[in-house]
Formats: structure tokens, sequence, C-alpha cells
């Protein structure tokens, strides 16, 4: 049976690492033979100057209607202006809230060539696997906002459901994984924390006895992160929270050009990118890394389309390219970087060996 991809390349270089993206899922289709179908379709900034919206209603029924859906990235300079009233950024915002969104999958896995890179020393790095689930949905980010005079407020709430429906996503994770979960929350302040505590207790008593649950403090966590990063398998969090700590694990990958996401909800469609932006700095030059959006393409094998010996056939052959010192400018010494072109290629000569 046919999967029905829609890929949104977005701006800036969104358009040059979804096509590597798109390339890996076609090789992977030829090697397995799957029927994998392809519809593009516009958002964010290029959204806004050809409909004036960030979220197209053409959009939006594509992606209800896919299997699984690739982006590159959106925003931009020119859409930046702080007077705007639409903005592409409400465009993603709106997408991953239309379809339910609310696991955002993170794995940080930092590949020996990009140890180097990060700030965090190398030997602290070695080793480091973990996978940060980020509640997405919920929390401060889509609370009530009021502003009077001069006061402003956020209202951070949850509900019971919207707790446990992320928790036990990220117990199956540890389950699956090496059986150790990390719960993130602020529950010696917080009472939607002493709710979020609660809920993974019971949880995790009732129906993951076999996961190792751990507690921890949003602060203290910001610490262990960079001081034992090896010790985590999958740290899972509210959104704000989220958003704080998946920028932090980020850094122990080395580049941002390196790491993928998914955002997954109850069904088994997803929404799949690269973490980094759109990179106005480096747009339209051929030079930005496409291995976090080919890595992302991994995950929407494994999440979406459930194919776990083409996902990891995708991510070996990103390592072995990585190895071989296939390196794009954000990871290559001075003069010895190649292209966004012949990183993908590097990539998917591996995935299809020429006989
Ligand atoms: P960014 O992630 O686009 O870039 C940060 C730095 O990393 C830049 O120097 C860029 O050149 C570099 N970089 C990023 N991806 C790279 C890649 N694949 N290969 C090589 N180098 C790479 O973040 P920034 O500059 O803060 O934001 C730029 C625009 O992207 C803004 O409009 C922002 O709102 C938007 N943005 C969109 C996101 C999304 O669509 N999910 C996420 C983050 C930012
Ligand atoms: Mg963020």
């Amino acid at each position: 049976m046919a999967s029905e991809i829609v890929v949104l390349p977005g701006d800036g270089i969104g358009p040059e690492v979804t096509r590597a993206a798109v390339a890996t899922l076609q090789a992977v289709g030829r090697r397995y033979g799957h029927d994998f179908r392809f519809q593009t379709h516009l958002i964010g900034g290029a959204a806004i100057d050809a409909t004036g919206e960030p979220l197209p209603a053409a959009t939006l029924a594509a992606c209800r209607q896919a299997d699984a859906i690739l982006l590159g990235a959106v925003g931009g300079p020119k859409w930046s202006d702080p007077s705007a009233t639409v903005r592409p950024e409400q465009g993603l915002l709106a997408l991953r809230q239309a379809l339910g969104l609310y696991a955002n999958l993170r794995p940080v896995r930092p590949h020996p060539v990009a140890l180097g890179a990060s700030p965090v020393k190398p030997h602290l790095l070695a080793g480091v696997d973990l996978l940060v689930v980020r509640e997405l949905t919920g929390g401060l980010y889509f609370g009530e906002k009021q502003r009077h005079a001069d006061r402003a407020s956020d209202l951070c709430e949850y509900s019971v459901l919207e707790i446990e429906r992320v928790l036990r996503r990220a117990f199956g994770f540890a389950r699956a994984r090496r059986g150790k979960l990390v719960s993130v929350d602020k529950a010696n302040v917080l009472e939607t924390s002493r709710l979020w505590r609660e809920t993974a207790t019971r949880i995790g008593r009732e129906e993951y006895p076999d996961v190792a649950l751990d507690h921890q403090l949003v602060d203290s966590m910001a610490m262990h992160l960079i001081a034992r990063p090896r010790d985590f398998d999958v740290v899972v969090t509210e959104n704000l929270f989220g958003d704080i700590l998946t920028d932090e694990a980020s850094l122990l990958a080395g580049s941002l050009g390196l790491l993928p996401s998914a955002s997954l909800g109850d069904g088994r469609r997803g929404l799949y990118e690269p973490i980094h932006g759109s990179a106005p700095d480096i747009a339209g030059r051929g030079i930005a890394n496409p291995f976090a959006t080919m890595l992302s393409a991994a995950l929407l094998l494994r999440h979406s389309l459930g194919l776990e010996e083409e996902a990891l056939a995708v991510e070996l052959a990103v390592a072995a390219a990585l190895d071989s010192g296939a390196l794009t400018a954000d990871l290559a010494a001075p003069g010895q970087a190649v292209s966004t072109q012949a990183a993908a290629d590097a990539v998917l000569e591996r995935l299809e060996p020429r006989c």
C-alpha cells in the first residue's frame, strides 16, 4: 500500500534540506520496495507570500490526509517585522495543534566526529544516547494570556489527561530502550508540577512497574544534563521546561545540523523536522547540513510507517557518511567542507550502492 507523505519545505534552507530528505525516502522506497507518494505544500513565510496565510487551508487539509509530514523550517528576516500580525511561526504552531501532536521527541546521540564541536568536554559525551520527550500542546504556551496596563499574565494549566498521554508515550519509549525514565518538573513550587509528578508516579506504578522512574526538579536537571548526560535514557517534561532543556540537550550533539525531531499524537501520523531554523544567513548557498532532516526522515520511517529496519539503514548511512568525512561547513575544518548535495550523496550512495 502506498504511503502519502506531505512535504513542507518552508523558508530559508528548508527547501535545500527537505530535498535531501525526500531523496533519502525515495532511495529507501526503491531499495525496500515501498511506494512512497509525495505532495509538496506551502507553509510559513513562503505561504504568507503566496496566499497571505502561514497555514493555508489546502496545506492543513493535505496534512490531515497524510500518513506523515516532513517539514524544513519556517521564518526569516523578511517576515520578522515586529508590527506584522501574520508570522511564519504561527503556521507551525497551528499545524501541531490542529493535528494534536502533543509529544515532541528529540533523540540526542552525538556522533564521534561532532564531539569536538560541542562546548561540553568530549569525555563527558562519549556514549551519550538520550531521548527528550517534550509536551507540545499545553502549559504556558497555550494558556490564557492577559495584559492590563503595567501587568501581564500567562496561565499555566494542565489536565490529568494531557499529562497522562505524554507520559505514556515516554514510558513506552523507556520500556523499549534502557528502561529508565526521568520526569522533570518544579513540584516544590508549582501546582501543575505537583499534578504532573503524582500522575507520573501513579502511571509508573500501575502500568510500567518495569521502568525505573526518577523525578528531577528542572533547575537541577539543567545542571545534570551537562554534568552527566550519559546517565539519562528518556527524559519527559512539560512544554516550557522541554523547550529550554531540548535546546540545552542539542548542545551535546555538536551541531544543530545533526539533530532531528518528531512530533507525535495518538495516531501514527507525525510531523518530522530538523530542530534547527531556516538559517537565513546561509540560505541559498548549498552549504547547509542536510543530515538533521535526513535523520528526521528516519524517524518518519520508524514512528509513522513502522519501518524500523529502513529507519536504521538511514541512520547507519548518515553515520557512515560522517565517518567518511562528508562534513558540511558547520562540522568541517576550514577549507575541507563539502556541499549540501555532496553530503546528501554520501548518504544516498550508501543506501543504494551501485552494483
Ligand atoms: P537557526 O537554527 O536557523 O540558525 C542558527 C545558526 O545555526 C545559524 O548560524 C545557522 O546558519 C546555523 N544552522 C542552522 N541549521 C543549520 C544547518 N542545517 N547547517 C548548517 N548550519 C545551520 O536559528 P535562528 O538563526 O535563530 O533563526 C532563523 C529563523 O528560523 C528565524 O526566523 C526563526 O524564527 C526560525 N526558526 C524556525 C524554526 C522552525 O521552523 N522549527 C526553529 C528555529 C528557528
Ligand atoms: Mg525552542
